[in-house]
């Protein structure tokens, strides 16, 4: 994205912000004509007391000073704390749509984006951002206007030495125009490396029984070390360029003030100008040293923040590939039938994983999907709750195209139970009635009797409002996949869909699971995929899914008695 479009960007931002930001920038304004103020005062406090020993000034000057101090800390105060306050606000607005936007993208989105990155681009980039924002405006508003004035008292004590002083001045800016493409850069590697750290640490949390039980810790522990230390050498390089800008421009700085002593203090010498003035002079020289850096200092955090909002908008303008079309209805109460008219579907757009696919399920239906692994079974589900779109033909539900009606209505007639159950760090109670936390106790507590639930739950001291761990992590697998089952059948969707919800449970709980969903598909019309043939031998209807294709179709028996495919899957299930 262009410099300027960005910051039109950024702008836009600031927009709800405008009067506080009006407020800021004229305390700000005040603080730096003030500051003037101070170092002009210098010449008659030499020339008028000191020189011409004026009482009458000496009693009045302590008086003007303190004023001057009083009304300048106050300014300063306004003026930092309402810019960092809107600083903040921007940063939560930004957190905020990022969050929400993330949540709107398709499944698709976040097979190819690291959670890390998602993660860098809430807490970092937008902390960036924030900090390019407020030092933007302290350098223009409070910084470049101290610049000002005191280069206008300059010019009016003495009009001679500040023109030939200012020759030097452009000098000090030479390093800020070379540094200023590094540091952009340099923040560029350093945000993805920061993604990449943040990407590592949520891995292996998340998988740190895998690390343990593999014994690769220590192989972790180097893949770490090394981000870690590129992350470093990056700050590294950053700090150096850093501090080599202050000392360069302070050493410049230093130059234009000798010549400015040696010239000022020949002036005073042949009575041209008086000590008052040199002083005035000198003291306003130093002091436009530090808005001068600051001025300098905005570039780093300025180039590092257009580089955090490039990503950030570019993030926040992924358009949804999934979206409610205009005009979308919603999705009557579900009567008679599913259909998949003619279906394929790729992920890519190339390679197709589910290629003509014809199926038609009835209300109230049962049909088990079987097939080896990698067939499609998965990916065929997933297409009925509008996960994916279809490459061509069409799903459709009482005749109704999923394209045409909205996300929300056709969500919430289908719930799933899928092999890896997700289960949020929260209560048991929270985790039961995801969706609709307003549910009455009576039947969360139903549900979770129903899913065969109730008895571990109770078992905990603290029944349905003891908190689970993340990911579920204080229950067994077999009771995470019957809390999922509460869910769904707290939700009580008339489509269900049953991706492998058993198969990572062993025998024993999985004989408790199966006879929780057997509660489950009372009355519901489903989809069940099963690596176990006993489970799905009551189906009403077995579909034989093998690269991509149905190539069979029937009961149990009959596809057992035509000695095909499915004939196949089922002996091997025996002999396994
Ligand atoms: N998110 C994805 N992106 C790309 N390819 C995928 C994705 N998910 C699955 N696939 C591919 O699609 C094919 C079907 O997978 P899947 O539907 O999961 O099969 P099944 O559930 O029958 O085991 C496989 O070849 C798999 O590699
Ligand atoms: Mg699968």
């Amino acid at each position: 994205m262009h410099t300027r479009e960005l910051i039109k960007k950024l702008l836009r931002l600031t927009k709800p912000y405008r009067s506080q930001l009006v407020v800021a920038t004229v305390c700000m304004v005040l603080v730096s004509g003030l500051a003037s103020a101070q170092a002009y005062m210098i010449k008659p406090l030499l020339d008028e007391i000191f020189v011409n020993k004026d009482r009458w000034l000496l009693n009045i000057f302590p008086l003007v000073l303190i004023s001057v101090f009083l009304l300048k800390g106050v300014f300063n105060y306004f003026a930092v704390s309402m810019l960092d306050t809107v600083g903040q606000k921007i940063i939560r607005d930004i957190r905020t749509q990022i969050f929400v936007h993330v949540h709107s993208l398709p499944i698709s989105f976040f097979h190819n984006t690291p959670t890390g990155e998602l993660i860098s681009r809430v807490i970092n980039d937008a902390t960036l951002i924030q900090t390019a924002v407020s030092r933007a405006l302290i350098g223009v508003f409070k910084d470049m206007f101290q610049v000002f004035g005191l280069v206008g008292v300059v010019f009016y004590l003495n009009w001679k030495l500040a023109l030939a002083s200012f020759i030097f001045l452009p000098l000090s800016f030479i390093p800020v125009a070379h540094f200023s493409r590094k540091f952009r850069k340099l923040s560029t590697t350093n945000q993805q490396t920061v993604a990449q750290v943040t990407n590592l640490m949520h891995e292996t949390i998340t998988g740190h029984r895998i690390v343990k039980a593999f014994g690769m810790e220590q192989y972790e522990a180097k893949r770490f070390a090394e981000t870690i230390d590129r992350l470093f050498r990056i700050i590294v390089k950053d700090i150096k360029m850093n501090s080599l800008q202050s000392p360069l421009m302070e050493f410049l700085g230093g130059i234009g003030i000798t010549a400015v002593i040696w010239y000022g203090g020949h002036q005073v010498i042949t009575g041209q100008s008086t000590p008052g003035i040199f002083f005035a002079f000198v003291t306003s020289m130093i002091m436009i040293y530090n808005p001068i850096k600051g001025v300098s200092n905005i570039n780093s955090p300025v180039q590092q923040g257009l580089a955090a909002a490039d990503r950030i908008f570019t993030l926040l303008e992924t358009q949804p590939a999934i979206r409610d079309k205009q005009g979308a209805t919603t999705l009557p109460p579900f009567r008679e039938a599913i259909a998949f008219n003619n279906v394929t579907f790729s992920y890519d757009g190339k390679h197709p994983v589910l290629k003509n696919i014809d199926l038609r399920v009835r209300a109230g239906e049962v049909l088990a999907l079987v097939g080896t692994s990698g067939g499609g079974k998965t990916s065929l589900v997933n297409l009925i709750p509008r996960f994916f779109d279809v490459d061509s033909g069409s799903i459709t539900i009482d005749g109704h195209d999923l394209r045409e009606v909205t996300q929300k209505s056709l969500r919430e007639q289908i719930a799933i139970v899928s092999q890896q159950t997700i289960l949020f760090n929260d209560t048991i109670k929270n985790n039961i009635a995801y969706g609709d936390p307003s549910r009455p106790m009576a039947e969360i507590i139903a549900a979770a009797r129903a899913a065969h639930a109730l008895d571990f739950i109770n078992a905990f001291p603290d029944g349905f409002d003891t908190v689970i761990g993340e990911s579920g992590a204080r229950l067994s697998g077999g009771q995470q996949q019957r809390l999922s089952i509460a869910r769904a059948l707290l939700k009580n969707a008339p489509i269900l869909i049953l991706d492998e919800a058993t198969s990572a449970l062993d025998t024993e709980s999985e004989r408790e699971v199966q006879t929780a969903l057997e509660n489950l598909m009372q009355n519901r019309t489903t989809f069940v995929i099963a690596h176990r043939l006993s489970t799905i031998r009551n189906a009403d209807r077995i579909i034989v899914i093998q690269e991509g294709r149905i190539v069979e179709e029937g009961k149990h028996e009959t596809l057992l008695g035509k000695g095909g495919a499915y004939k196949m899957l089922h002996d091997m299930q025996f002999a396994a």
